[in-house]
């Protein structure tokens, strides 16, 4: 959950589409494509969110991978065609105006849509502002369309060929100082969120936990459990043992990958899956994962390219320059 949290988490994500209105190719269409589209007059946003609406209640039902959608996407997206169409230069400037995106569920935003990180427990909750990727999103012009699921994420490390000192503690939770850390980190700022809601059910991890207990079929609570949350819930704070334990974080990043990265002048790591999500998050480093390929089941598996802090370009380059010469991605074969 904190490596979720210390990595850049938002998505977006275009939803597959089949048909066509005006000559307008919804199938695998681009946001240079959606420009095209909205100036050539093929394309309205209203048109497009009507679309993404019908494909999510079309392939929900299947998929789940939509939790919720904006009341409000509609409206949006008829105010962007309105400031398109009175040609308002500076509304229409941003580079998403008009074009929908769908935000993972731990993503604060401050509209209709419910912000739950998964968890019934806070159905219902205000949050006092957008996150900040959220306001530059909206600044941008993108209209929010709504709340994806949020998949858990396991699986070991797997990195080969690339010679990160201390690599061995820093793949032990016990001995890297996560197990430590990150539960009275985690219950920090969970009481920190939740007090700081202008309103919510649940008001502290302890509420949380009850909540579950109260709720265990809704929650799921035989199948995922709530370990983490009750280890959390078991912490004092952050005190001298979780500040040495932070501190051993940051230093085995500083002597593992950002060492290796500047002394062989790395523009990036690159690994499959997203197995070095762990390596990265101790110290907040950014990492972006794109498609890579599909096993002989035809399940997709993808890449990550990891770099220092302030890397996003030039990682977000290399990951779109390995989309292009790779051009492996196929649009999904859904039927429903
Ligand atoms: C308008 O642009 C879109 C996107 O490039 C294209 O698919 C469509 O054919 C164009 N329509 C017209 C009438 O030019
Ligand atoms: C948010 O959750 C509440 C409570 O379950 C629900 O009534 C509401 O419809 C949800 N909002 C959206 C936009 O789905
Ligand atoms: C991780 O470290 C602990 C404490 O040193 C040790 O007991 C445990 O066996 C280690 N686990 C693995 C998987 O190496
Ligand atoms: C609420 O949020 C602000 C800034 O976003 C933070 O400084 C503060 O510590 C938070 N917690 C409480 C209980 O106000
Ligand atoms: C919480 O702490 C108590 C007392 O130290 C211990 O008995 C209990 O097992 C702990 N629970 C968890 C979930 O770690
Ligand atoms: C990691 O390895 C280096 C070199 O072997 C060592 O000096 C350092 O103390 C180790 N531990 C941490 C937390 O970086």
């Amino acid at each position: 959950m904190t490596c979720r949290r210390l990595l850049l988490t938002f998505s977006v994500i275009a939803v597959g589409v089949s048909n066509a209105t005006h000559g307008f190719h919804f199938e695998e269409a681009t946001i240079a494509s959606i420009h095209h589209g909205f100036n050539n007059g093929s394309l309205t946003s209203v048109a497009l969110i009507r679309y993404y609406l019908d494909q999510i209640a079309r392939l929900n039902p299947l998929l789940h991978a939509v939790i919720e959608v904006s009341p409000d996407a509609l409206l949006d997206a008829a105010r962007a065609d309105a400031e398109r169409a009175s040609r308002h230069r500076r509304a229409t400037a941003g580079g998403l105006h008009g074009i929908p995106v769908l935000l993972k569920d731990l993503i604060a935003t401050r509209d209709r849509l419910n912000t739950t990180a998964g968890s019934f427990a806070l159905l219902g909750s205000v949050v006092r502002r957008d996150a900040g990727v959220v306001a530059r999103l909206r600044r941008a012009g993108a209209v929010v369309l709504g709340k994806t699921n949020l998949p858990e994420q396991h699986g070991a490390i797997v990195i080969e060929n690339l010679d990160i000192t201390n690599l061995s503690i820093i793949q032990n939770i016990t001995k890297s100082g996560f197990q430590a850390a990150v539960p009275a980190e985690f219950k920090f700022n969970l009481n920190n969120y939740l007090s700081n809601l202008s309103y919510s059910p649940v008001r502290s991890l302890a509420e949380v936990i009850a909540f579950n207990n109260a709720h265990p079929v809704e929650e799921k609570l035989k199948q995922y459990g709530q370990q983490l949350l009750l280890l959390s819930e078991n912490t004092t704070g952050i005190g001298p043992r979780e500040r040495a334990a932070i501190h051993q974080m940051t230093e085995l990043s500083a002597n593992g990958v950002e060492k290796l990265m500047k002394k062989h002048q790395l523009d990036a790591i690159f690994t499959p899956d997203s197995s070095v999500t762990t390596v990265l998050a101790y110290n907040g480093l950014p990492g972006i994962e794109v498609p890579a390929g599909y096993d002989e089941k035809g399940v997709p598996f993808g890449i990550c390219f990891g770099g220092l802090k302030g890397y996003e370009p030039r990682l977000i380059e290399m990951a779109y320059a390995f989309e292009q010469a790779t051009k492996v991605r196929k649009p999904p074969m859904i039927k429903v």
